[in-house]
């Protein structure tokens, strides 16, 4: 399986400063390719799009939305359809970011209908869970994760399970310098495996690749990458400039 490793901009970068940024990683990649076991993904702010596409070029590097709309079209003021993404050369979106559940009250019930559709238009899903600190520390991490992949998985058409991701990316640890503990991720990730395996076709389950995202920096990139069930990273902060992205993705290819 290869690592997926996957950069999520949130709301930062001009057009000018992502198409810099898209073409800094991209001729990087040039001089020194990425093994074929790391797949990159950037997620800009939907302004970007044209100017990473701009920058990326030829560059064997994907991009995708930070959110969708679960619609073709229609009267949602502010909000994006999968057509769109595809059309503005997005083949990735993510789907129930903690930021997202959390600041803009997203519940997990929209966040599945946003999945299986975005699966069903076309497109490859990165579907979020984790846990806050306070469900954490009242032992209910399996509790939120058992409820977020039910309802974000609700609905998921077999034929799209090879198209989809899951990121577990604990709350407490996102933007904190906080990093869960090998112990922690591990745990977690076997716990999101078993779920997975449930959906229908087990075979299926085996093959969604599961990342980690929270605090992930240079230095801890490949120790996390080596652990059972983790098959890749959901970066943010260290996304930002390339040479962090960048010794991210190559810590992926040692992994
Ligand atoms: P940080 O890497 O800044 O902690 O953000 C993680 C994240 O939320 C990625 O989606």
């Amino acid at each position: 399986m290869r690592n997926l490793i996957a950069a999520n901009w949130k709301m930062h970068k001009t057009r000018a400063e992502a198409r810099d940024l898209a073409r800094a990683l991209a001729d990087a990649l040039a001089a020194a390719p990425a093994s074929p076991s790391a797949e990159v993904v950037l997620f800009p702010p939907f302004t970007a799009f044209e100017a990473v596409r701009e920058g990326l070029g030829e560059a064997k590097i994907d991009f995708g939305g930070q959110d969708v709309y679960p619609a073709e079209s229609g009267a949602f003021t502010g909000e994006i359809s999968p057509g769109m993404l595809l059309d503005a050369g997005c083949s990735w979106v993510l789907t129930g970011h903690s930021e997202r559940r959390h600041i803009l009250g997203e519940s997990s019930v929209l966040v599945g209908e946003k999945t299986a559709f975005a699966l069903k238009q076309g497109l490859c899903v990165i579907l979020c869970v984790g846990e806050s600190l306070a469900e954490r520390e009242a032992g209910r991490l399996e509790d939120v994760l058992q409820a977020q992949l039910a309802d974000g998985l609700a609905n998921v058409p077999a034929e799209a399970v090879s198209r989809l991701a899951v990121a577990y990316e604990p709350v407490w640890a996102i933007g904190t310098g906080k990093v869960a503990s090998a112990e922690d991720i591990a745990a977690a990730h076997a716990f999101v495996r078993s779920r997975l395996n449930a959906l229908p076709g087990t075979e299926a389950g085996q093959s969604v690749r599961i990342l980690y995202g929270g605090s992930v920096k240079p230095e801890n990139a490949a120790g996390i990458l080596a652990l059972d069930n983790v098959d890749g990273l959901l970066v943010g902060g260290a996304s930002l400039q390339a040479e962090t992205f960048l010794r991210i993705i190559r810590a992926g290819q040692t992994a």
